[in-house]
């Protein structure tokens, strides 16, 4: 109660402000789509989120060891706690509620349900969490769109035999995916396997930022690794593991409990640097080995000539049965989209050494300038850049690619680094995001009107403050501000234009009084 009349109170303050933000929004409103569904979210993930890191037989996942390691993030800390969703879900549900969204995306950790994958029990205590959380979401009327592993896995099967890099994880996926689908799937009807296989495989075992941190000179520093096919390998144990999961969905469930399955994707937008043949091939290059490198083969049957050509025998071969298996497809697409790039052909002519220059990341070299000006407005993290043409972009490409199947922007949203000794006022007056919003909203029913995207829902990254990987602490994405000394969950000025917006939205109040 004490959060909405802070709330109240702050909104009367902004109220003037917001009200110019929205009039200038009110011609983006997606009145053009017929649709009476859309979905209006935020996203989370289990990690970033819940906390309760050994709570009620809960396992160890690869991101509880990895941040446990001296070093690894930036700040020093952990998800132990993180915002301590597990506990204090029903107030953050509350306050879903009263921004007026009628979706929430996040994931399941998978070591709460299996704290040792398929090698030991089902976690009663876990499933009976999810199961008090999906009804507390329903009570409220908001839809939950349920991720199955974004990022953390359970520290077992990384340590039995190397995570994804082994065919076995397909059975470990298959098994576990089944477990969610049989006690939650009559309340889910959006299951998403994944969240960006594409950035967790190229972290993992290219660059090796991130857990397992595997990787091979000069793409990285690790102990171990091959940077040049490892990523490959368990980008193709990811796919055929999204194959069996949805096969076992549509076999087994989908007819009896009505929802639908995707894979969510990292995508950025590669604008080319000239307007050379070279550069524009070069940028199709790029799309292919970030994103196309998973749907193709989902979608297609196969990996995109492009990664045949490079990659030769390090990219792995579908059998005639995978390639059966495949033909399950999906039913959506999830698209996190937060930044844009320019490419530069880098197989023609030589480029200087940077991301995407190699011959396994495309020859296409990754750069935020053009003649010394950047594509969009830096953020606090590196490599993201406001530039909303490119989430425009982006939906046409994947929507011309993969014949209009349906699409849901599952994360969208704007860090910033608090600095110290900042006021009231700068904290809470989150400005740039709100105006990043707008923007990429506007990009997005541009997209939806124009070339009749079939867009389903938009979800911001996010509604709190949380752990943001390897930056820990010290990026902010939340509509709400947590101060993390007291877990106080505080509206920021891009809370009340989220909520003012979606009230106008009569896509949205169509949907929520269904
Ligand atoms: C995405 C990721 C999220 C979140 C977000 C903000 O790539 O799926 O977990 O961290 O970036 O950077």
């Amino acid at each position: 109660m004490e959060i909405l009349s802070v709330f109240h109170a702050f909104l009367i303050i902004e109220i003037m402000f917001i009200s110019v933000l929205v009039v200038s929004c009110n011609h983006i409103s997606m009145k053009g789509n017929s649709r009476s569904n859309f979905l209006f979210g935020t996203a989370s993930s289990s990690y970033q989120f819940e906390g309760a890191f050994l709570n009620d037989g809960k396992g160890l996942s690869n991101w509880d060891v990895f941040t446990h390691e001296p070093g690894r993030i930036l700040d020093g800390s952990t998800g132990d706690v993180a915002v301590d969703q597990y506990h204090l879900y029903q107030e953050d549900f509350d306050i879903m509620n009263y921004t007026g969204v009628n979706s929430y995306r996040f994931s399941i950790s998978w070591a709460r349900i299996l704290p040792k994958g398929r090698f030991g029990k089902v976690n009663r205590a876990g499933i009976d969490h999810y199961m008090k959380f999906i009804d507390a979401l329903l009570l409220r009327g908001i839809q939950p769109f349920v991720t199955l592993t974004h990022f953390d896995i359970p520290q077992e099967l990384e340590e039995r035999y190397g995570s994804w890099l082994s065919p076995h994880l397909q059975e470990d996926f298959s098994y576990y995916a089944n477990i969610c689908f049989k006690f939650f799937g009559d309340k889910v009807k959006y299951w998403s396997t994944f969240n960006e296989p594409n950035v967790m495989v190229l972290r993992g075992y290219m660059y090796g930022t991130n857990p397992p941190s595997r990787c091979s000179p000069p793409y990285g520093n690790c102990s171990s690794g091959d940077s040049e096919r490892e990523p490959f390998i368990a980008a193709h144990n990811i796919i055929l593991s999204h194959a069996a999961a949805v096969n076992i969905y549509r076999t087994k469930y989908q007819k009896k409990q009505g929802g639908s399955t995707g894979i969510v994707m990292n995508s950025i937008w590669f604008e080319p640097i000239s307007s050379s043949l070279e550069d524009k091939l070069a940028a199709e290059r790029a799309q292919s080995f970030f994103f196309n490198w998973f749907l193709d083969p989902i979608l297609h049957g196969r990996y995109p000539a492009e990664m045949h050509e490079l990659l030769g025998d390090d990219l792995p071969v579908f059998s005639k049965f995978d390639r059966e298996i495949l033909k399950t497809g999906l039913d959506f697409i999830g698209i996190n989209h937060y930044t844009s790039f320019y490419a530069k052909d880098c197989m023609f002519s030589p480029c200087e050494p940077g991301k995407g220059a190699s011959r396994i990341e495309g020859y296409a070299l990754r750069t935020a300038l053009k003649d010394g000006v950047y594509i969009g407005e830096p953020t606090s993290i590196e490599g993201l850049y406001v530039y909303p043409e490119g989430m425009q972009k982006a939906v046409t490409y994947i929507k011309e690619r993969y014949n209009n199947t349906p699409m849901f922007i599952t994360e969208n949203g704007y860090g910033v680094e608090e600095m110290p000794n900042s006021t009231d006022d700068e904290l809470l007056h989150d400005v740039k995001r709100v105006e990043y919003l707008r923007s990429y909203f506007e990009a997005l029913a541009d997209t939806m009107r124009s070339d009749g995207a079939d867009v389903r829902g938009y979800f911001v990254w996010s509604l709190l403050d949380n752990f943001e990987w390897t930056y820990g602490y010290t990026i902010r994405f939340g509509l709400y501000r947590v101060d993390y000394g007291t877990l106080k969950r505080t509206p920021r000025l891009s809370a009340a234009w989220y909520r003012q917006f979606i009230a106008d939205n009569p896509l949205q109040i169509l949907s929520a009084h269904e």
